[in-house]
């Protein structure tokens, strides 16, 4: 069983992490025909661990996080260190936004998504954001997505985008 295999809960969720993002790429690549050249935008980026894979696949990345926490430089990486805010963060610029538990953000990235018509990308977090379980409150995520897809993938693994996963 996997949940015997990790040490560390964080170990157990870099690897469901690794995982999301293949999910990612996949949906990607059932949508665009030349992947390398989008400009993305990944909003609340942490310690970068999804930065890090990012950077390997598309020519231009952004990432946005008051506490972005990388040390390291890419030259097809620009970080910004602040708050994003759909109402002031201008998204026209951008192909694809990328986030991966942005927790209560999710709202706004599906809002900027809709207002500067980009698509999106969010591999949703595990908290309850008030809601009695996760299940509901990503269904009231869908509902403001729509018509947004929420897919379960494996190892519970939620994410909603409004690219089709054909
Ligand atoms: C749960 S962490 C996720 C980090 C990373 N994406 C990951 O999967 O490990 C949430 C991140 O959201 C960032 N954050 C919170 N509000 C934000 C905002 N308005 N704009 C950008 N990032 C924000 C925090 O600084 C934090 O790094």
């Amino acid at each position: 069983m996997l949940d015997d295999y990790f040490e560390t809960k964080e170990e157990e969720q870099d690897y469901y992490k690794m995982i999301a993002f293949q999910e990612l790429f996949k949906v990607l690549r059932n949508n665009f025909l030349n992947i390398r050249e989008l400009r993305v935008l990944e909003i609340a980026s942490g310690e970068g661990q999804i930065t890090r894979k990012l950077v390997t696949i598309f020519k231009n990345v952004t990432a946005i996080d008051p506490k972005l926490a990388m040390e390291e430089d890419y030259e097809n990486l620009t970080k910004e260190i602040k708050y994003f805010n759909s109402s002031e963060y201008d998204c026209s610029n951008y192909d694809l936004l990328v986030s991966c538990c942005p927790c209560g953000l999710s709202e706004d990235i599906i809002y900027a998504s809709k207002r500067y018509n980009v698509p999106f990308f969010i591999i949703l977090c595990n908290c309850l954001h008030g809601f009695k379980t996760k299940e509901e409150w990503y269904i009231n995520l869908k509902t403001k997505a729509e018509p947004a897809v929420l897919y379960k993938g494996k190892y519970e693994i939620w994410y909603l985008t409004n690219l089709k996963d054909r």
